[in-house]
């Protein structure tokens, strides 16, 4: 167990990837915290974890909100004695501008995704870190999206988001490292399996005359391996990267996208 008795907090725990960490993390011995905006979703993956034997607290934390993130941080404290991982998982919504070319793209819905992924991403990054000072260690994670790289089209100000992601993640860890901090983020393919890339996708099948299987064979066909990732792949990795078998590992983003896009 790579993880045995470590405190992880998760943002976006109910989501597909932050369900996929929950569970990986406690497979491998955390003690995990999971948050969402709603209870039920997260709820769902803390029965899951409990009932094969780990240890899950739910609460409900809007991951926007620095009052309500602080007060929950506190509350970890308080009953597991310290936090060694922060995970931001969180996903905004983005139908409204899904489609839309920038040139049309009102400035409200282009500033959407861009303050709220680099505000969700800061203030729990920040909040965790001033826990973890006091400690000397601890580890800061994100997920992004092959959008930080690559000139995609018709996603508004998704991509510029991602990449501010990974930015902030090399700048936090310039700042923290020597603290004992350390900061990492995935950047993981497409994944089928989740609700965000069947919302986000399966319109844009259909509107070229595809079917949803061909769409995700072509999405495929641009990785070396010729096959999209899963998530519990990703889960691996993250839980692997937020453990001491990953101490030398920080200011970077670990390219999951399978060779189709380089580092
Ligand atoms: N899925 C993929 O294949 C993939 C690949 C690469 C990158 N990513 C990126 O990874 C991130 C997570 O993706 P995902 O597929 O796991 O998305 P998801 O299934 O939609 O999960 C996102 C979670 O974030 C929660 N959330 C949204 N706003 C929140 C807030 N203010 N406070 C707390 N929780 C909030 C959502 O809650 P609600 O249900 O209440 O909205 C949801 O549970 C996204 O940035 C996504 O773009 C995903």
């Amino acid at each position: 167990m790579i993880l045995k008795d470590k405190v992880a907090v998760i943002y976006g725990a109910g989501g597909g990837i932050g369900g996929a960490v929950a569970r990986a993390f406690a497979r491998e011995g955390a003690k995990v915290f999971l948050t969402g905006r709603k209870r039920t979703a997260v709820e769902a993956v803390a029965r899951d974890i409990v009932s094969a034997g780990g240890f899950a607290e739910t609460a409900e934390v809007d991951a926007l909100d620095e009052k309500a993130i602080d007060k929950h941080l506190q509350s970890v404290i308080s009953q597991a004695g310290r936090v060694d991982i922060s995970f931001n998982a969180v996903g905004i919504p983005d139908t409204k501008t899904l489609g839309v070319p920038l040139a049309e793209l009102e400035l409200e819905l282009f500033s959407l995704p861009l303050m709220s992924y680099a505000t969700s991403y800061f203030l729990t990054a920040r909040l965790a870190a001033r826990r973890m000072v006091a400690n000397k260690s601890g580890v800061i994670m994100t997920v992004s999206a092959t959008h930080s790289r690559e000139g995609i089209p018709l996603v508004g100000g998704y991509g510029p988001a991602q990449a501010v992601k990974e930015a902030l993640t090399r700048n936090l860890s310039a700042e923290l490292a020597p603290h004992g901090i350390r900061v990492v983020g995935l950047r993981p393919n497409a994944m089928p399996e989740t609700r965000t890339i069947k919302n986000a996708w399966e319109p844009r099948a259909k509107a070229t005359g595809m079917t949803w299987e061909q769409w995700q064979q072509m999405l495929a066909s641009r990785t070396h391996g010729k096959r999209l990732m899963t998530l519990e792949e990703t889960a691996n990795v993250a839980a692997f990267m937020a453990s001491d078998q990953a101490s030398g590992m920080t200011g970077t983003t670990v390219n999951l996208t399978m060779g189709r896009v380089d580092d």
